[in-house]
């Protein structure tokens, strides 16, 4: 499983790069709200993300625009950018369409806020490059996040969607909404491709006291052996 961060802060984006280990990045309105940002910067800051993590690394810019043709006016916008913009649309009826176009354009979309099979197996039929299911906001309102992510991946899974996404790639799911430690075992475990995790779960994980107690009598008796 790959990890993405879910972030639009450029200083944890460069922390978590910086750790080697990161392999994408995802932003939403709420996100680049949160850091402050406006209308008139967005394409900027995003070019700003694109720049820290590398064209390898994906970065999904998302579109609010409500039609089809504003959509793909945005995701063309957005693609412009940089070759690593991948144009997040959410899981609509105008947003399947801007997709097929889009990627028969030969542009990556992230079909996003996407929650239930078939929606998820729609978006794969438009040429979506990445569908994002959602874990944390169904657990939000009380129902099984991960086991509803899993029933999407299993049936993504079933099937080839390589002759009709930009240039034969595989679809990846990308599990997102995560809010736990747990989450991210849970979606390794049943093979989501991707998980996109905010900068706070990031940190978490990547310790344990068994580490650190483990890390502290190495120290310890290495002393005595100096
Ligand atoms: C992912 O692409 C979304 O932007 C994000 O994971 C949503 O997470 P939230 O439900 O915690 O807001």
């Amino acid at each position: 499983m790959k990890f993405f961060l879910d972030t639009a802060d450029l200083d944890e984006i460069a922390e978590a790069a910086s750790w080697g280990a990161l392999a994408g990045v995802t932003t939403n309105p709420t996100l680049y709200a949160r850091v402050g940002g406006s209308l008139a910067d967005f394409n900027a800051h995003i070019k700003r993300i694109c720049d820290i993590v590398g064209p390898a690394c994906p970065v999904s810019a998302e579109s609010l625009a409500m039609t089809r043709d504003e959509l793909v006016a945005d995701g063309r916008e957005l693609a412009a950018i940089a070759p690593n913009v991948v144009v997040k649309i959410p899981t609509m009826v105008e947003g399947l369409a801007a997709t097929r176009t889009l990627a028969d354009e030969g542009i990556r979309v992230n079909m996003t806020l996407c929650f239930t099979v078939p929606q998820a197996m729609l978006a794969a039929r438009a040429g979506a490059r990445y569908i994002s299911p959602f874990v944390g906001r169904f657990d939000d309102i009380s129902e099984d996040g991960i086991a509803h992510v899993a029933n999407i991946v299993n049936a993504i899974g079933n099937y080839d969607f390589t002759d009709n996404t930009v240039g034969g790639e595989q679809i990846e799911i990308i599990a997102a909404s995560i809010r736990s430690a747990d989450h991210v075992t849970q979606c390794a475990l049943m093979g989501s491709d991707i998980a996109t995790v905010p900068f706070g779960v990031l940190k978490k994980i990547v310790s344990h006291p068994l580490t650190d107690r483990g890390i502290e009598s190495f120290i310890k008796d290495w002393e005595k052996v100096k």
